[in-house]
């Protein structure tokens, strides 16, 4: 392939939160995207976004964590877009509680989206980066990854996608394949509203506490991460590979 073909990407949960943004600032990069979540009607918007500047993009409904619905949708990825070769691993949940009070499934239910989803679509798309002898993978880390009161499960997840994406840059960096994740802190979404609802805050008053503790005063967006994960993915970062960039408006520890 050459490099003035079109790359494809897919952003896993990007029917809203840092996995529209990402998805949207890809296309900006001249990928074409395919937008995957759920729903695949909840995509439409990100969809329209897209198209609407002139880009290229595929609504998909898939849950990550299914195999059978993930092999699906990279092939229907595959032959609707082209093969994709630039993967952002975004899908994610939280079930937070304190160890005493998590259930199996709340253990299992972040399990399955955040690791084996992540492990499910790179396995997927791996065999046409490989053919491309290109390929750029983003895992979504956390600053939780560094331990989180009442998030044994997300942390545990997220530190462990860190593993992840190290040995996938060891395994495929031969393959022109580039793995890395990024670890945001404290970002606006629909994820940190419920954060805030489920400890009864009003969720402004949530993001000014948050921003105190900030280095740089201020919460996070979702282009903020999309910025990064741009950096991650495009052509020229291929000598960058098994990194973790925290981005989080400063050092964490
Ligand atoms: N918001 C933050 O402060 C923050 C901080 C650190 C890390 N992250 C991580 O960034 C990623 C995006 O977070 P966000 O804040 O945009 O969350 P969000 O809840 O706004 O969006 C997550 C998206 O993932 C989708 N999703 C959930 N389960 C899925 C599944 N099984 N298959 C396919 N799609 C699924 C949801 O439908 C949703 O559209 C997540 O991995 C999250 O853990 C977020």
């Amino acid at each position: 392939m050459s490099t003035t073909e079109q790359r494809v990407a897919i952003v896993t949960g990007g029917a809203r939160g840092i996995g529209a943004a990402t998805a949207v600032r890809l296309a900006a990069e001249g990928r074409a995207v395919a937008v995957l979540d759920l729903d695949e009607s909840a995509c439409a918007d990100v969809v329209e976004k897209i198209t609407a500047a002139g880009g290229r993009a595929l609504a998909v409904g898939c849950d990550v964590s299914d195999a059978e619905q993930v092999e699906a949708a990279v092939a229907r990825v595959a032959g609707e877009l082209g093969a994709p070769t630039v993967l952002v691993n975004n899908a994610g949940v939280l079930r937070d509680n304190l160890l005493f009070k998590m259930s199996d499934s709340d253990w299992d239910t972040v399990m399955n989206v955040h690791l084996r989803g992540a492990f499910l679509v790179s396995r997927a798309c791996q065999k046409h980066m490989v053919d491309a002898g290109f390929g750029r993978i983003v895992n979504l880390s956390s600053s939780s990854a560094l331990g989180n009161r009442g998030q044994a499960n997300y942390a545990a997840a997220k530190a462990g996608l860190q593993g992840f994406t190290k040995t996938l840059a060891k395994e495929l960096g031969k393959f022109g394949i580039t793995a890395n994740a990024v670890a945001p802190g404290f970002i606006v979404t629909e994820m940190t509203a419920a954060t805030a609802a489920r400890v009864g805050m009003d969720f402004e008053d949530f993001q000014k506490a948050a921003a105190t503790q900030i280095p740089v005063q201020r919460v996070g967006r979702p282009e903020d991460i999309a910025n990064a994960i741009a950096f991650f993915t495009g052509e020229e970062a291929g000598f960058v590979s098994g990194q973790v960039m925290y981005v989080a408006g400063g050092p964490l520890n």
